[in-house]
């Protein structure tokens, strides 16, 4: 698969611009504040319907603006196909494909894989578990649009649990309400359980690949990446957001291998479900007292260790950059293998912080199989690699130059 034509109407800092691409590698060079990355997200949203940052749809219109509109001509294995979106003031997202408005859009995102590799991605390893989950649900929709919607609707019946749980106090559980907090347990097990199970697939496989291109970029160094689950932690506040400590992974030392998820990798289902559903009942009181619902896959982690400590804290700032390309790295690797078509790569800024032996490690794992968009603000980092055939633009003024 490969983008042929860009076209961008008000869209972040472009009024109007008009590209045609090759099918290889793009170089896009430009100072900072140029307009590179926004470009790249622009790619990004074609394929998925939203920004590769978490923000919402209406920042991405240019200000000022009343609307935006991104249109792209795509080869999908040799066809051309139209998809064109429209982004409205509050984020109200209309999207055609081949000219016919969609309502469902998930299954046509899935014929489109694009994988960005973004200086937000050391979020991914730093910052809270949020950005970790998000990592594994993100690529568990693109392989099926089902879990997309499975997961939304584990969301609905968490809010609906929560609803439940603000109006009750402990007195209520028992004498009341008790029968319609049990009936909204096991749906939330029930669904929950699909979604951890997904997941814990999902992260056997990335796992193998993350681990050997760690190997490439380091040796004599182990490394080891696992599900960490939010009954297996301590207790702390908050499901979705930035001031997030969650459950599962608050220490920075992890010692406590022999309850890790590796049992559970080879756990059925029925395990999962009885494990899930007996932590929340055993957290009942607390998340009556705290209004909030503490166990559960969105309070899951994963946690990623350096010789047996977490990265976050002991790993050096390369370290944790590079872990943040190898774990896309291994979701390229998924998605080439169970998606039956090339996916597009988009490259922001990635090359200016690795040291050159690095910088061409990794445009050989890449390979030149797929259409790949690279940016940089400064030409001297990539003026030693071996690039091969490639298109150089500058942009300026919120224009391109073909150079
Ligand atoms: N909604 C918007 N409307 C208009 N301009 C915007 C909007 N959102 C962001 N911008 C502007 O777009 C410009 C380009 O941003 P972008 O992040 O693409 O730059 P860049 O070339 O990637 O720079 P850097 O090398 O620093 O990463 C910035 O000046 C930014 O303030
Ligand atoms: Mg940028």
């Amino acid at each position: 698969m490969f983008i042929k034509t860009l076209e961008l109407i008000n869209y972040r800092n472009y009024p109007a611009i008009r590209l045609a691409f090759s099918s290889h590698l793009i170089l896009l060079l430009g100072k900072n504040g140029a307009g590179k990355t926004n470009l790249l997200e622009s790619v990004y949203f074609i394929a998925n319907g939203k920004s590769h940052k978490i923000i919402p749809c209406g920042d991405l219109i240019k200000w000022g603006s009343p609307y935006s509109v991104i249109r792209s001509v795509m080869d999908i294995e040799g066809k051309e196909n139209l998809v064109e979106h429209q982004i409205e003031p509050g984020g109200k997202i209309k999207m055609r494909f081949n000219k016919i408005f969609l309502k469902n859009r998930q299954t046509v995102y899935k014929k489109m894989p694009v994988v960005i590799f973004s200086p937000d991605d050391l979020r991914i390893i730093k910052s809270s578990p949020v950005f970790r989950r998000e990592f594994l649900d993100d690529i568990l929709s693109k392989l099926s649009p089902d879990f997309y919607n499975f997961k939304l609707k584990y969301q609905k019946i968490l809010a609906q649990r929560n609803s439940l749980l603000k109006g009750m106090d402990a007195g209520s559980y028992n004498y009341g309400r008790k029968e319609t907090m049990d009936a909204w347990n096991e749906s939330l097990v029930e669904k929950g359980t699909r979604i951890i199970s997904e997941r814990l697939r999902l992260l056997k496989i990335l796992k193998d690949n993350f681990l050997k291109y760690m190997g490439y970029f380091f040796s004599g160094i182990s490394f080891d990446i696992f599900y960490v689950f939010s009954w297996a932690g301590t207790d702390s506040a908050g499901e979705n957001g930035s001031a997030e400590q969650d459950n599962a992974s608050e220490s920075g030392y992890i010692s406590d291998r022999e309850s890790g998820p590796d049992d559970f990798e080879k756990a059925d289902d029925g395990h999962i479900y009885d494990v899930f559903l007996s932590n929340l009942i055993l957290k009942m009181k607390k998340d009556i007292i705290t209004k909030n619902t503490s166990i559960g896959p969105h309070r899951d982690d994963i946690v990623i260790t350096l010789n047996g400590k977490d990265i976050r804290y002991f790993g050096s700032q390369g370290q944790q950059r590079i872990s943040s390309i190898c774990l896309r790295l291994a979701e390229l690797e998924v998605l080439k293998n169970n998606i039956d078509k090339k996916p597009i790569l988009l490259l922001d800024d990635v090359l200016s912080e690795l040291d050159i032996e690095r910088k061409s490690l990794l445009l050989e794992l890449i390979g030149n199989d797929f259409q790949t968009f690279i940016t940089a603000a400064n030409y001297e980092y990539i003026k030693d690699i071996k690039l091969g055939k490639c298109e150089k633009y500058i942009i300026e003024n919120n224009e391109f130059r073909l150079l």
